[in-house]
């Protein structure tokens, strides 16, 4: 079937030669240079961000209570056994490309594609939650209106747009973060959570902890259907918020706090020992960001009761809450700093991704033309920085952050799969590092991640559906016909399995 048909390695492996971006950042200095504490730094830079910065808020107010500790907890575990399926393909394919292009070399195209149109939701629309996260946090430390930076009766964010627009122009011209900002940004992240924690925990009242997990309440609006959680539509059961669905919804939407982490799996080729330091990256990475998430989570709750909370700034908000506003204007400023840079990785990202779909004929070769000077493909960027900044603008921070969470959750669930399938038809593939307990693990993760996914609201999972139908809607109607391979297989050079005759699988 040609839209399972596959991407030899040596394929990947020449394109890399042909793409002098891709080949520098893959190869060259970086190969084989990382160690466990790069990839664990690289891991936490790239997964701290507003998850815990406000999402923390938005749910342990609307439907954790001070439980949202074990709403976190249950994301991060459920997150780690995606890692140890991700790291398994990760590894596998000898370039570090990202999770499309080892889907495209082992399970076929239409995967990969469904893949990549996946990554575009999770990176636009973190994007866009990043951006009003930002905003909440801006407003925060130089009190501005929240009606236009901030969630609560927020009308349009013209804050959100306004560093969208500027992260954009500095991702259009190609400016990149020298590697001291990056590393002193992660640093930044870090050390806030660890001052939030040292600090806030001299302010803690534990009768904010009681009721650890409020008991449920029926869902506020009367047309609640279509904002209810998958299962209780489907079971009938009445929505509600908090109790233990509450915790499992807001587990659900947070789950968007661990969102990132793979990338750390796509570093498999640079990295020295893969088979030893890529489990530890991906575990350390996600043991550290859930630490420190359950220990922010802890204080705050416990430094102010959950309704108090605010949803456009908790973390600095409880040190203005408790009396000691120079530590709330600090982590504002540190936050402010942190997040820009999830930003524009966001947006850096995307035109990758749209750059190697061209490339790969799954999008018109529009979207592969770089600037002449500034050596970034523009369309792409362009149409991304528009369409944030629209979402950041006017779309609540928590839809958006529901898309991006649903997105990652399927992802994972191909994955894992992809893991099972693998296993029994290229048994002898190269694998740097394996899954243990294949297919507990897999099928654990599968589990878990759909288990999450029904905690999503049904309108969540009607515009995902939405989403995915259009993907399929633009690859039957361009990319299987334009497809690189497709030249191939009319040439009749492809083998009877779909790969390309001398690839070493
Ligand atoms: N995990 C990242 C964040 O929380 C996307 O912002």
């Amino acid at each position: 079937m040609d839209i399972t048909r596959k991407k030899s390695v040596d394929d990947v492996i020449h394109q890399n030669d042909e793409d002098p971006e891709a080949a520098e950042e893959h190869g060259g200095s970086l190969r084989k240079s990382l160690g466990v504490w790069d990839l664990i730094g690289f891991g936490i830079g790239i997964v701290i961000g507003t998850g815990i910065f406000t999402l923390t808020g938005v749910q342990a107010k609307n439907n954790a209570g001070p439980a949202i500790v074990i709403s976190f907890l249950i994301a991060g575990g459920v997150s780690l056994l995606a890692a140890l399926c991700y790291a398994e393909l990760a590894a596998a394919v000898p370039t570090a490309g990202s999770s499309y292009t080892y889907a495209y070399t082992t399970i076929g195209e239409i995967f990969a594609w469904i893949i990549a149109w996946d990554l575009i939701l999770e990176f636009a629309l973190g994007a866009a939650v990043v951006a009003r996260g930002w905003s909440g946090y801006i407003a925060g430390v130089f009190n501005l209106p929240s009606k236009w930076f901030a969630e609560e009766g927020s009308v349009v964010n013209i804050g959100a747009i306004f560093i969208t627009l500027l992260l954009g122009y500095v991702a259009l011209r190609g400016i990149r973060e020298s590697k001291w900002v990056t590393n002193g940004l992660v640093a930044i992240k870090v050390i806030v959570c660890i001052f939030v924690i040292a600090v806030g925990a001299f302010y803690v009242k534990t009768h904010n902890w009681v009721p650890f997990i409020p008991p449920a309440q029926p869902a506020k609006s009367s047309g609640a259907e279509l904002t209810a959680p998958l299962w209780q539509f489907l079971t009938g059961v009445t929505p509600s918020h908090f109790g233990i669905a509450g915790v499992l919804v807001a587990a659900a939407v947070v789950f968007f706090a661990y969102s990132g982490f793979e990338a750390v799996a796509n570093l498999g080729e640079e990295t020295k020992k893969p088979e030893r330091d890529m489990p530890l990256g991906l575990l350390g990475t996600l043991g550290i960001c859930t630490l420190l998430y359950v220990g922010v989570c802890l204080v705050m709750t416990g430094m102010v009761n959950y309704r108090d909370l605010s949803e456009a700034d908790a973390v600095a908000d409880v040190f203005h809450q408790v009396g000691v506003g120079w530590a709330g204007i600090l982590i504002g400023i540190a936050a402010v700093a942190g997040l820009s840079s999830v930003i524009l990785v966001d947006i850096i990202a995307m035109g990758r991704i749209g750059f190697a779909l061209a490339r790969d004929g799954l999008l018109p070769p529009i979207f592969r033309k770089v600037h002449p000077s500034w050596g970034t493909p523009v369309l792409m960027t362009a149409l991304t920085i528009g369409t944030v900044a629209v979402l950041a603008g006017f779309v609540p921070i928590s839809v958006l952050a529901e898309m991006v969470s649903i997105g990652t959750l399927f992802a994972f669930v191909v994955v894992s799969i992809a893991v099972i399938v693998l296993r029994k038809t290229q048994p002898d593939m190269k694998r740097p590092f394996r899954t243990p307990l294949v297919p507990l693990v897999p099928i654990l993760a599968t589990a878990c991640c759909l288990a999450l996914m029904a905690s999503l609201a049904v309108e969540t999972w009607i515009r995902f559906l939405v989403w995915l139908a259009i993907g399929l809607l633009v690859y039957f109607s361009y990319g299987r016909k334009h497809a690189r391979l497709a030249k191939i297989d009319i040439a009749g050079e492809l083998t009877q399995d779909g790969t390309i005759p001398g690839s070493p699988q």
